[in-house]
């Protein structure tokens, strides 16, 4: 018998003729954790998703053998009944039903023919439990929580599963360095009971932490397979984009003028629970061609803040915002990009894209009647622009038309990107932007932020990568709890601990 749980062999799948896998290999001994690392658009989350059926036996080439036998499975329920369990990268909760519900999707529970709510929620809890999330109310519709939260009930739904190969894919990108403490914590019990796991991730600080082994593949290819005890991270980003990557931050000259945005008490609460605030009196300013960075723990309100500036806060709130010093009303997100205000979100796949329309569709949508003569579109004129924006962001896609769903997690992100920015923004405010987006991209998307500030729009970047922050901002805010707890100019002492203070230090209450 072979040693190994998982023996993948020369995948092959195609997309309307196009190779996303062409012959790669994968091997997972029972306990191993295998890193598996590529670029935007390698193939990772295909490679996971032929293994875990989501696309059957028959619809790609090669062989899977597990536990020494072929698998041939046809469809995710024989995959999971092997043991294989699958955390997709785009969460698939069912913002309705509970968190319990949630949980046993699929697996219900049931008593004498009746769902057995009292045997579900208690077991959710204990799983809740067991990721340290206590605090979680598995009775609440999952709609109710948000970012890190709705992650970790996606791995307890994973855990109720029994799995002998757990399968990551970008798992922590909504998690705080505490939530993906806890993770990897889990993780490492898990091998400790000989359960295995592949997790595919672009922090490769978490890859270097966890992974036994690291296997690293581009555009489709096998590059290789090392212990992680011979490599190094600036290694395996060199196996990822097949050359030397020196700076992670560019450095560009910019001018910041006077200030041309500014927001006034901002104040939001929580929509199911009116008494909790989530944003507490938060005012700041904004100068031309500064690049504001957001800091704070996951959960502070940043989110919030900033989709009460943009104009879809779901619950109470409250602010005053002025554009160059008039006072103006911004009661939609419609309104806000009339005024030049423009915001790539967060939660790329609840609002930024449409996922059934073409990515090219996606990137002009918002200025369609820039193409508009006479009502007609002027399709020429449209396609030239979208290709440009192809090409400048470098999103890989066969062909403009495909669905934005299907490319990859952080293409997709760059297609956000590009359509916020056709815009024209005035003030640019960035939830997130680097998020599932590999480090060759990430430094695009930098210089691309540092182009704009050149060119005086403000920018406003909410970020909860520490470096990310303190590599590119020209000053950094500090939201804790909803509170506005610091405000540093970034002159190069500023440091993640002074940040970190910051954000944990309860504002003293004025008098
Ligand atoms: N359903 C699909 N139809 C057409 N092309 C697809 C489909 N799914 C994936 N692709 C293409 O296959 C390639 C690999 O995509 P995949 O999602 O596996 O990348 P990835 O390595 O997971 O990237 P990321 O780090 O951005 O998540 C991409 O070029 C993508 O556009
Ligand atoms: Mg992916």
């Amino acid at each position: 018998m072979s040693d190994y749980l998982l023996e993948m062999k020369g995948i092959v799948k195609e997309f309307s003729g196009v190779k996303a896998l062409d012959g790669i290999d994968l091997k997972v001994h029972p306990g191993e954790v295998v890193g598996l690392c590529g670029e935007n658009g390698a193939g990772k989350s295909t490679m996971m998703k032929v293994l875990s059926a989501v696309y059957p036996y028959g619809t790609w080439d090669g062989e899977i053998l597990w536990e020494g036998k072929p698998l041939q499975a046809a469809s995710i329920r024989e995959t999971e009944d092997a043991g294989i369990v699958i955390i997709h990268q785009e969460l698939m909760l069912v913002p309705e039903l509970s968190v319990a519900e949630n949980i046993f999707l699929g697996r219900e529970i049931t008593n004498g023919g009746f769902l057995d709510y009292e045997a579900m929620n208690a077991e959710a809890a204990r799983l809740m439990a067991e990721l340290k999330m206590s605090h979680v109310n598995v009775a609440m519709p999952v709609s109710h929580y948000s970012g890190g939260v709705l992650q970790l009930i996606e791995i307890a739904k994973a855990l109720g599963k029994n799995a002998k190969l757990l399968i990551l894919d970008e798992p922590s990108s909504a998690l705080s360095q505490t939530e993906t403490e806890i993770l990897l914590d889990l993780i490492r019990g898990l091998k400790h009971r000989n359960v295995a796991c592949v997790y595919i991730s672009h922090k490769l600080e978490e890859i270097e932490a966890i992974a036994d082994t690291v296997t690293v593949i581009r555009d489709g290819q096998f590059i290789g397979s090392a212990p992680m005890s011979e490599l190094t991270i600036d290694k395996i980003i060199n196996m990822m984009v097949g050359r030397e990557l020196t700076e992670k931050y560019p450095h560009e000259e910019h001018t910041i003028g006077d200030v041309i945005f500014e927001v006034r008490h901002i104040n939001c609460y929580d929509p199911l629970n009116p008494q909790m605030k989530k944003v507490d009196d938060v005012s700041f300013q904004v100068r031309a061609g500064e690049i504001l960075g957001i800091a704070g723990l996951v959960g502070a309100g940043r989110t919030e803040m900033a989709s009460a500036i943009f104009g879809y806060y779901k619950g109470p709130h409250s602010l005053e915002v002025y554009l160059n010093g008039e006072q103006i009303s911004v009661k939609d997100p419609e309104a806000a990009v009339k005024h030049g205000i423009c915001m790539v979100p967060e939660d790329r796949k609840r609002h930024g894209i449409v996922p059934l329309l073409g990515v090219g569709q996606n990137i002009t949508m918002a200025v369609l009647p820039r193409f508009t003569q006479g009502g007609l579109i002027n399709e020429a004129a449209e396609f030239a622009t979208i290709r440009g924006e192809i090409d400048r962001m470098g999103i890989k896609t066969a062909s403009p038309v495909l669905a934005i769903a299907s490319l990859s997690g952080g293409n997709q992100q760059k297609a956000v990107v590009s359509k916020m920015l056709l815009a024209n923004p005035r003030v640019l405010i960035l939830d997130e932007p680097t998020r599932g987006v590999d480090v060759g991209a990430k430094y695009e998307i930098y210089k691309l932020i540092y182009e704009l500030a050149k060119q005086g729009i403000a920018i406003i970047m909410i970020s909860s990568e520490m470096p990310e922050v303190l590599g590119i901002s020209d000053r950094v805010l500090v939201i804790g709890e909803g509170q506005l707890r610091g405000d540093f100019v970034n002159d190069g002492t500023l440091t993640q601990e002074k940040i970190l203070t910051a954000a944990l230090t309860r504002r003293q209450m004025a008098a």
